[in-house]
Formats: C-alpha cells, structure tokens, sequence
C-alpha cells in the first residue's frame, strides 16, 4: 500500500480521511503541484516550491511549511517508495469549515502529499506521435495559478479524448495559450516559439526547462505568442508538463502537422531532456 503524507502524518493511503467540510471538496479551494522524481531525484524542486508559493499567494492561504519542511515532507516520501521513477502530487486547500463562501478565520490548511509511479512516454508515443485538436479556452482569468478547480480543464481533455486525441490546444483570441494539462511549443521557420508567460497559462516547470536548454544547446527558441494561424502552419508541435516530458503533436485537427512523423528539432530536444534526466540521477542537475 502506498504511504501518503496528510497533515503532519505518514500513513497508508487507504487510511487518509479529509473531511467534507474541507473547503478542496466543497469549492475547489486549494492549489497543487506536481513533482517528478527520477532516480530519487526530486526534479527542479526549487521551481516547484516557488510555483507553490506564488500560487498560494494569488488565493491568500498562507504557505503552511517552509522550504525545508516541504524537503523532509517530500524526501519522506519519496524514500518510502523506493527508487523506481515517481510523480508526487502535492496539495493544499484552504482547510476544513463550515460552507461558506467568503474565507473562515483561523482555519488550518489540509497539506497532502501521494507518489504516484511515474513512466517514460511510450514507444509509439515517441515513434507516432500524438494527436491534438484546438479548442476554445474556456477557462478563468488566473491560469497561472496551479489551482485544483480544474473542471474546465477536464472537460477539455475528455473532448479530445472523445475526439480520440491526447490533448486539447487552446486558443484564445485567435493565440494559442496552453494544452489541457500542458504547454506548448511549435517549430516555425526553423524557430521553436512558445507563448510568453501570463495570466493565460500556467508557467510550466518543464516548459521553463525546455527554453532553457535550447538556450543551453544553440537552438533558436523564443517566447513570443503563437497565432492560430502560426499553430496551423507549423512544422512541428511539442506538449510538455511534468509527466509527459517533450512529446511531438503529428496530427492537428485531423492534419498532418509538417512530414505527420516527429520532427528532427522534437528529436534534438528529447536527447537533450532524457541527457538531463540522467544528469539528475547521477546527481550532476537538480
Ligand atoms: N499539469 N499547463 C497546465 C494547465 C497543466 O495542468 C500542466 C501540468 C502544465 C505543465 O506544467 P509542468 O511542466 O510544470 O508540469 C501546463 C500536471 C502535470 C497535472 O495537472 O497533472
């Protein structure tokens, strides 16, 4: 059985109990993380608490540990499920009170911790490629905030899902913002471009990582926004979040996007990621 992390306590998960009350069930009222392990590794765990930290901010509940106890919460965890590549999802809600919308006094954030096991993307992921459809984004105003109330997010998986696609790119006011449950790169013109960071779209730990080993690699990459018309006549599409990696889009809306197989620059880039991934096991990157 899975051990999880609830309120100060290490226990089976199928003996953690929240209550009804908590304001997570009742309203959605929490933010979250997740975090990739490999090789026991946290990945960039730095960025996350601090992705964490503004995301509480944004909703007024304040930081319930600091950056140590997040360490030993995480670390706990983490040693308790061995060294096999994990995710650990990680929330906070505004805590435990009786229903009312405006914010009670004095109560006490729920922190929740659980590892999840976290696999590389599959052969024919990496050999194919996925499909992707566009959607309108029909979400709030704050999607830099990692916020649990994720519904919209879910319903425009599920479309694409039915849609027999892995992901929904969004688009607002004729510009891409993000997938579903990533980000999003594109190849024009021998540029990888991805949009600039904004309230439109959650500052991915892993889009960051990807801007910045192009950087790293010689390889032109700028965050400048994408039209749907750039979308439509790119020659490749990336989605990345922390439990996909840097997976190539083939096919767009039923069309094929660039030669409809990976491109060479998505090749490049997933060289360079799995190289840094092992730099994380052997400890040489964080
Ligand atoms: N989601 N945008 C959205 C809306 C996301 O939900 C995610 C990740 C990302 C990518 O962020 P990162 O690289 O930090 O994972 C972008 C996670 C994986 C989830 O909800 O499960």
């Amino acid at each position: 059985m899975s051990i999880v992390y609830l309120n100060g306590e290490f226990l089976p998960l199928d003996e953690a109990r929240v209550s009804v009350l908590d304001r997570g069930f009742i309203f959605g009222d929490g933010v979250y993380e997740v975090i990739p392990v490999y090789g026991g590794r946290l990945f960039r765990l730095a960025q996350h608490l601090k992705r964490l930290h503004n995301s509480l901010t944004a909703v007024r509940i304040a930081n319930p540990l600091d950056t140590e106890q997040w360490r030993t919460v995480l670390e706990g965890i983490v040693a308790r499920h061995g060294t096999a590549d994990q995710s650990l999802y990680l929330q906070v809600t505004r805590g435990v009170a009786k229903r009312d919308h405006s914010f009670p006094a004095d109560t006490v954030p729920t922190v929740f911790v659980m590892s999840s096991p976290l696999a590389p993307p599959a052969p024919d992921v990496l050999a194919q490629g996925v499909k992707a459809i566009t959607l309108d984004d029909i979400r709030w105003q704050y999607c830099q905030v990692k916020a649990i109330t994720l519904l919209a997010n879910v319903l425009l998986r599920q479309q694409a899902i039915d849609g027999d696609a892995a992901e929904a790119i969004l688009l607002r006011d004729g510009q891409v913002t993000e997938g579903a449950a990533s980000n999003v790169f594109v190849v024009d013109d021998g540029v990888i471009l991805t949009p600039p960071k904004d309230e439109r779209l959650l500052p991915g730990i892993t889009r960051d990582l990807v801007v910045e080993l192009a950087a790293a690699n010689g390889l032109p990459c700028l965050e400048k926004p994408v039209s749907q018309a750039v979308l439509a006549q790119a020659t490749e599409i990336w989605l990345t979040s922390s439990t996909r990696e840097v997976v190539p889009v083939t096919r767009l809306d039923n069309a094929a996007v660039g030669g409809g197989t990976p491109g060479p620059a998505w090749k490049r880039m997933y060289d360079i990621f799995q190289d840094y991934k092992d730099a994380l096991r052997e400890g040489r990157e964080h």
